[in-house]
Parts: structure tokens; C-alpha cells; sequence
């Protein structure tokens, strides 16, 4: 086995979160606005072939983990043969995925038989309506259907609704009682300000902060009998009584996870993130396109991520007028 790479503050190097792509076919609006944001030309964004190149390279240094995310994977070109060959690199044992399922019911039995552990499926209303005027398209059904299709084949499904203010409130209790009689884990996300647009004043303000909606589902299911995290984990998870499944509560936005954090990101254009907060700290189209070895690629990320800051979420909240949060979810990768 591999002995992880740890940084400088003893944490160690094990998921990666990559980015195929900033397209969606979606338009969320706490993600990016209607007319979309600037999409990369695709020349600009890494290959499979240089993605593979890359994780293979981390799988050397330490990563078990990938997740699949983008904007919507789904939406880039031949996911499906990527993933085959992502599924055989030597030290990548868990492959999963973050999708909107829009286009991924078909792809279903292929994700199963290639031992795709557990998909994330962003799902923040069961109202037909409401979910056309969040999402700004009327796809509801499609999601449905990769959502029953998922649980048909196995596969761990977790749901990610993101709690909006005057938006989604309605729909909390409901989203959550699926978790009733079907094993799912329905998580609610406080909403971030990376939404390819407005500014915004920072934690303080939020509406909807972890606390309040954990006392929103307590007023309706009792109490919430919290469950032991693995280490790392974005979640706090709660068991209701009589649930089959579980509910989470990520404190994405007033709460750092900076301690345990285990990851890497490496958006659609090659940028290496250590962070969710930082503008990214390694140009790897530069390396790969350049030439460099493989020993020169392992140092570089070695180095990028060896020397990442203990707490990007601080440190961004120390920022005047929170510079970052013009940029989309869909750029960074979630
Ligand atoms: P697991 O691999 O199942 O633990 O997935 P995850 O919860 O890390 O990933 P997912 O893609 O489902 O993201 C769920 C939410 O957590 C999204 O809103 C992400 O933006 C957010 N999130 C993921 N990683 C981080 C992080 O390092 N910091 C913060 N603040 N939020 C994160
Ligand atoms: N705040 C919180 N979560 C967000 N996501 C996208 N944009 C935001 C935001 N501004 C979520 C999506 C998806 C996950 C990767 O990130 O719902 O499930
Ligand atoms: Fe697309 Fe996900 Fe952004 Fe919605 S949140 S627009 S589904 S990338």
C-alpha cells in the first residue's frame, strides 16, 4: 500500500475532487446565473488522457479516493469510457460521482457493474415548479428517475439540497422524510456564496445556518440522534427515529472543516485548488503540456499540496469584501 503524502499541519493527502467539466446543463441559481457563466473553450480543458495521467500520478502519492464532479460530469463526452479506465488505475479503490441527474439514468447499470460506490445527487425540492424556477429548467422527472434508478441498482445515494431562504423552506421536511422508507442520506447544504455573481455579506448573515436547520427538523421528526463521522467528513449526520435512512447537515458556509480536510481539487482546466477558498496553486495544463516528466509533475503537486494553508476558510473570511465569491460552483468543482 501507499504511504499517503501529509502537509505541513499532518494531514494527509487522500481524495481527489475532479472537475471534468464547468458546463452544465442546468442553471441553479445559487450557482451561476441565467445565461450561464464563461465557459472554458474546450482546447482548455484537460483531456481524459492528461486526467488519467494525473491521477495516476496522485494515486502514488496517496489518493484512494475521486470524485467525479463539474459542473454536471455527465454533460463532457464520453464519461462513461473514462470512468472504465479511471475504475482499473492501480490505488483508486473508490470512485464516485456528483451529479444533478439530468442525464444519468441510462448510464445507471454501467456506473454498478464499474463498482461506483455512491452517487451525490443534488435534489433541493420535490415541487415540479419550484424545482424548474431554482434550476431554471423543468427537468424534475429526469432527476426522479436516476434517483429510484440509483436505488434500484445498489448504489448509496445522497442527496444534496441546498437550504435557500424563501426558496426551498417548504421542501426541507419533505426531502427529508424520504430518508423514511428508503436507505438514502439527505443532506442540506448551507448555501455558499459561490454563485458565478453577486456579493454577498458573509456567514453572519446567513438565514439558514446549520443550527437553525437542525432545529427545523427537530420541531418536525423529534429529536436527531447525531452518528459518528469519519474523519474528513463534510456532513453531520443524524438518525431519526423509525428512519431507514440517515440526514446530514453540512455547515458548509459557518463552519470550518479545514482540520480533517483530506482532498484535493483539480478543476476542468488543470488548476490544482488545496482548497475550496484559494485561486488555485498549481497551473497543471502548464506541466503536462510543457513537457514535464512524471517526477517532475510529483514534485510539483507534492509541493502544492505539502505546503497548503491550515484554514483557507479563515483565512477568506479575513478578506475584505469576500473577493471570492464572484466565482461559480461549477468552476471550482463543488
Ligand atoms: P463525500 O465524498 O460523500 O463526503 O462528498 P462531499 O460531501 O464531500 O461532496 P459533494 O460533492 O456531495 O458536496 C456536498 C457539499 O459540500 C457541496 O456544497 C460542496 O461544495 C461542499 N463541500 C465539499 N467539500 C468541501 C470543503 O472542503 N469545504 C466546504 N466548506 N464545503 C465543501
Ligand atoms: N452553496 C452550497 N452548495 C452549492 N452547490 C452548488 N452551489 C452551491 C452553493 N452556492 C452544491 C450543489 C452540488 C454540490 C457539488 O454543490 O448542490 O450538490
Ligand atoms: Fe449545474 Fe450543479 Fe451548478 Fe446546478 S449547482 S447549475 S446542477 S453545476
Amino acid at each position: 500500500a501507499v504511504t499517503p503524502l501529509f502537509d505541513q499541519h499532518g494531514r494527509p493527502l487522500e481524495y481527489l475532487r475532479l472537475a471534468v467539466t464547468d458546463r452544465c446543463n442546468l442553471r441553479c441559481f445559487y450557482c451561476m446565473p441565467e445565461e450561464g457563466i464563461k465557459y472554458m473553450p474546450k482546447q482548455e480543458l484537460l483531456t481524459y488522457e492528461e486526467m488519467l495521467r494525473l491521477t495516476s500520478l496522485l494515486a502514488t502519492m496517496g489518493v484512494r479516493k475521486v470524485r467525479l464532479t463539474g459542473g454536471e460530469p455527465f454533460v463532457r463526452r464520453d464519461l462513461v469510457p473514462f470512468m472504465e479506465r479511471l475504475a482499473q488505475l492501480p490505488g483508486i479503490d473508490d470512485i464516485s460521482l456528483t451529479t444533478n441527474g439530468v442525464l444519468t439514468a441510462p448510464h445507471v447499470p454501467t456506473l454498478a457493474r464499474l463498482g461506483v460506490k455512491a452517487v451525490n445527487l443534488s435534489l433541493d425540492t420535490l415541487d415540479r415548479a419550484r424545482f424548474a424556477s431554482i434550476t431554471r429548467r423543468d427537468e424534475l422527472p429526469r432527476v426522479m428517475e436516476t434517483f429510484h434508478a440509483l436505488l434500484e441498482a445498489g448504489i448509496q445515494v445522497k442527496i444534496n439540497a441546498v437550504v435557500m431562504d424563501g426558496q426551498n423552506i417548504d421542501d426541507l421536511v419533505s426531502l427529508a422524510d424520504l430518508s423514511r422508507n428508503l436507505p438514502v442520506d439527505v443532506r442540506f447544504i448551507e448555501e455558499m456564496p459561490f454563485n458565478g455573481g453577486s456579493h454577498e455579506a458573509g456567514p453572519a448573515s446567513l438565514p439558514w445556518n446549520h443550527i437553525r436547520i437542525r432545529q427545523h427538523l427537530e420541531q418536525h421528526f423529534g429529536a436527531l440522534t447525531p452518528v459518528t463521522m469519519a474523519a474528513g467528513a463534510t456532513a453531520s449526520e443524524y438518525r431519526i427515529a423509525g428512519h431507514q435512512g440517515t440526514v446530514g447537515i453540512i455547515a458548509a458556509y459557518s463552519r470550518t472543516f479545514c482540520g480533517t480536510c483530506n482532498r484535493l481539487r483539480l478543476t476542468a482546466e488543470g488548476g490544482i485548488k488545496t482548497c475550496l477558498y484559494d485561486q488555485g496553486v498549481l497551473d497543471t495544463r502548464a506541466l503536462l503540456r510543457g513537457g514535464a516528466s512524471d517526477a517532475e509533475i510529483v514534485a510539483a503537486l507534492s509541493d502544492a499540496f505539502r505546503y497548503r494553508a491550515a484554514n483557507g476558510f479563515e483565512a477568506e473570511r479575513q478578506r475584505p469584501l469576500h473577493q471570492l465569491s464572484f466565482e461559480s460552483m461549477a468552476t471550482i468543482g463543488g
